[in-house]
């Protein structure tokens, strides 16, 4: 299985920060927000991942993870000269994907709870699985319909008037056929490849799982500066709390087993000193 980080795009919302750096590298409580979808990636046991983003913030995303070694992964890089929607992920990841089957993750989507839909979905996916979460604003996502069956009936993206308050996370389970569907998409009337259109034909071709996910497991919203304030309480309060990280991608290597406890040493070694480090030097003391 392969996983393709999705972080690019306009990202014009957070003007006038926009104009120098990527949401992305905003700050959730105590890391880059990149962090939290990357680190979905490796708790799914994905090592090979490759980044894709605009030329001007590659350069920061390399400077953050380098060639992935020091978590035990390999992460590459690729630009997408203009944002031309999510599901060109899969044409400029023609490559990098092979003959796998792959996950996308949004670069601004945060998970945190219990992973288990993401285990049982990367176990048994056949076609594709995607995944429904409650919501109160419907109308700003892509929403899936379910018959009373639970089966999805429909999916549509950011509708104006929503058949269900299940949206459609930034989290997306593929096999192979994911690339020629891809390439076989005409662009959006907003000029992109929608991944909800990706989703509709799975559906026509009766490939699609959604998979519901509970309400013990928060999706949180990175879309305006208040949702990332939230977030940036939300991560805060527990890290205060438990004294445990969320999203600390050394250590979730080290528990992957993707680094071997002497890497893990030398990994924290490097580090200039700041509460981070402190942090996994403690982590490293209580193992
Ligand atoms: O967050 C989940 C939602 O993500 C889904 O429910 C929707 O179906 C899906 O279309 C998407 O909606 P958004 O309006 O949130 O997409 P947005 O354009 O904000 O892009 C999501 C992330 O992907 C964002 O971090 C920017 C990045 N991106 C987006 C596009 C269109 C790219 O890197 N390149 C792109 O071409």
């Amino acid at each position: 299985m392969k996983g393709i980080l999705l972080a690019g795009g306009a990202g014009t919302r957070m003007y006038p920060v926009s104009r120098i750096y990527s949401k992305q590298l905003t700050l959730i409580y105590d890391k880059p927000l990149i962090y939290y979808p990357l680190s979905i990636l490796m708790l799914g046991g994905i090592k090979d991942v490759l980044i894709i983003s605009n030329d001007e913030t590659i350069p920061l995303y390399k400077k953050l993870f380098e060639d992935g070694k020091h978590l035990g992964m390999n992460i590459s890089y690729t630009v997408q000269p203009a944002p031309n929607g999510i599901a060109q992920s899969f044409i400029l990841g023609d490559k990098f994907i092979g003959n796998d089957s792959v996950t996308l993750m949004l670069g601004d989507n945060i998970f945190y709870g219990k992973l288990d839909f993401l285990y049982y979905a990367l176990e048994h996916n056949e076609g594709a699985t995607i995944f429904g979460y409650r919501v109160n604003d419907p109308e700003r996502y892509g929403i899936v319909e379910f018959d009373e069956n639970g089966n999805a009936i429909s999916i549509e993206e950011k509708p104006n008037q929503p058949k269900s308050n299940f949206a459609v996370p930034g989290l997306y389970v593929y096999n192979n056929e994911v690339v020629e569907i891809s390439k076989n998409l005409k662009p959006s009337p907003r000029g992109e490849l929608e991944i909800t259109d990706v989703n509709v034909e799975y559906l026509k071709r009766k490939k699609l799982k959604v998979e519901k996910i509970g309400r013990g497991v928060a999706w949180l919203d990175t879309g305006t500066p208040v949702s990332l304030l939230q977030a940036s309480n939300f991560f805060g309060v527990i890290e205060d709390r438990q004294g445990q990280k969320v999203a600390c991608i050394e250590e979730i290597a080290y528990h992957m087993g993707f680094i071997d406890f002497a890497r893990f040493e030398k990994v924290i070694a490097a580090m200039p000193k700041s509460d981070y480090r402190n942090y996994l030097e403690r982590v490293i003391k209580e193992l």
